[in-house]
């Protein structure tokens, strides 16, 4: 297949993958939820991962099973015969879709089991810490990509002699073997530089090691579950070309984001299955609705605590909350309830208070108030969907230094 262009499509992966051409792809990698998805539910930062994974599976590990069998079917047919699979999963499901992918791929086509081990996260008193995921790696033949990586091997005491292989660094004395099948990589924390927010996201040294392995430049590269595209961002740093899908629209929204922090527009890449009409985002869920308006907006996310509060979001650069409203016709006590919200995180009095409301049409009552509010010191600005969609909205982004400080 001639990739003209990187492509990225929001829509159910089964779907989108019938209508790929056949042994197109040289790479994929996919890391799936554990569960089908019409439970699926995005929720973001640290309340993430409250929910356990048995209180989202209706049906059965079977169910499960299938559900991925069908996509992995897929995925293997559009697979060059030269081309490799990564199935990354934890110990939730990874035997049985290691039993489903032998019958999918042939146990012979099975080349690693790697383990990816991390330090962060929970552990029981009652059991070993839970600290590895498992990514499965297959091919469809003998001959496919490989290109052998290197790791640092340290030497368990110095030797004062030198030999011409020994290196040293901070760590000690070392020599470069070949990479093992388990990687010591820590995961995406809050700290972290690389983060997004997303909550499945994926260290992109994980990404970087798969993918220099096993493709070359300007080979494409598939991620069929693509989250906030931590592969498609390596794979464009590395000089792949990429196809993403995800089903969520607010994952779309936010690799758009993360996508033009590496400098890549919006007209660089082919976008499909995104809401182009009022009518369609009438018919999104309300937090995929809620996030895709704070991603379009280039906004964070509020977390559950500022939410509670009625604040969905922040706008980037000046920090100002937003609230969102799937709604028509917002009226005036929706504007009154979110200036209370607004005096409620602004803690520390100010001279101006500002804040965006979204929702897709007001009342002539909402814009008397916020006429009202302003003479109290209150900029609150009434944003329509339809200007997103027509990019009619220009948030403020230069904030004095002073107002900076402000900022709670
Ligand atoms: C575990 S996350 C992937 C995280 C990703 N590796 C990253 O680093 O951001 C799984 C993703 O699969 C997506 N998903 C779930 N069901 C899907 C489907 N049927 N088709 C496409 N994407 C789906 C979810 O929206 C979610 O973003």
């Amino acid at each position: 297949m001639m990739l003209e262009r990187n492509r990225l499509i929001c829509g159910d992966n089964l779907t989108e993958l019938a209508t790929m051409e056949a042994e197109s792809i040289d790479l994929i990698y996919v890391d799936p939820p554990f569960f089908s998805n019409r439970n699926y539910e995005i929720i973001w930062g640290d309340e993430a991962e409250i929910r356990s994974f048995e209180d989202r599976w209706e049906g059965g590990i079977n169910v499960y099973v299938d559900w991925m069998k069908q996509r992995v079917m897929e995925l293997y047919r559009v697979l060059k015969p030269t081309g490799s699979f990564y199935l990354h999963c934890d110990w939730h499901a990874g035997h049985y879709l290691k039993v489903m992918c032998d019958e999918v791929f042939g146990q012979r086509n099975f080349q690693n089991e790697i383990i990816w081990s991390y330090r962060t996260g929970g552990a029981s008193k009652k059991r070993f810490g839970r600290k590895h995921d498992t990514i499965f790696f297959y091919t469809k033949s003998d001959s496919y990509t490989f290109n052998t990586q290197l790791e640092k091997s340290y030497m368990m005491h110095k030797y004062g002699f030198k030999k011409s292989n020994f290196k040293e660094d901070e760590q000690g004395q070392y020599s470069m073997v070949i990479s093992k099948d388990w990687w010591e990589i820590p995961a995406v924390g809050s700290a972290t530089k690389e983060r997004w927010g997303y909550p499945t996201q994926k260290p992109e040294r994980l990404l970087e090691k798969i993918i220099m392995a096993s493709s070359n430049k300007s080979d494409i590269v598939l991620d069929a579950f693509c989250g906030c595209g931590t592969t498609l961002a390596v794979a464009h740093r590395l000089s792949r070309k990429w196809i993403g899908i995800d089903i969520s629209p607010s994952a779309i929204a936010l690799i758009k984001n993360r996508l033009a922090n590496l400098g890549i527009g919006e007209s660089d890449i082919d976008i499909i299955g995104m809401p182009k009409s009022v009518e369609d985002l009438k018919r999104f869920k309300h937090y995929e609705f809620q996030y895709w308006v704070v991603n379009e907006l280039h906004g964070t996310p509020s977390s559950k605590k500022t939410g509670d509060m009625g604040i969905d979001g922040f706008s980037l650069f000046n920090h100002y909350p937003i609230q969102v409203k799937q709604q028509e016709r917002v009226g005036r006590n929706v504007i009154d309830n979110f200036e209370t919200a607004l005096r409620r995180y602004y803690k520390v009095p100010r001279k101006v208070i500002h804040g965006y409301v979204v929702a897709f049409s007001y009342t002539k009552g909402a814009y008397e108030e916020v006429a009202r509010a302003k003479g109290e010191g209150m900029k609150i600005e009434l944003i329509t969907v339809g200007d997103i969609l027509d990019k009619k909205v220009k948030i403020r982004q230069i904030v004095s230094p002073n107002e900076q400080n402000n900022l709670l």
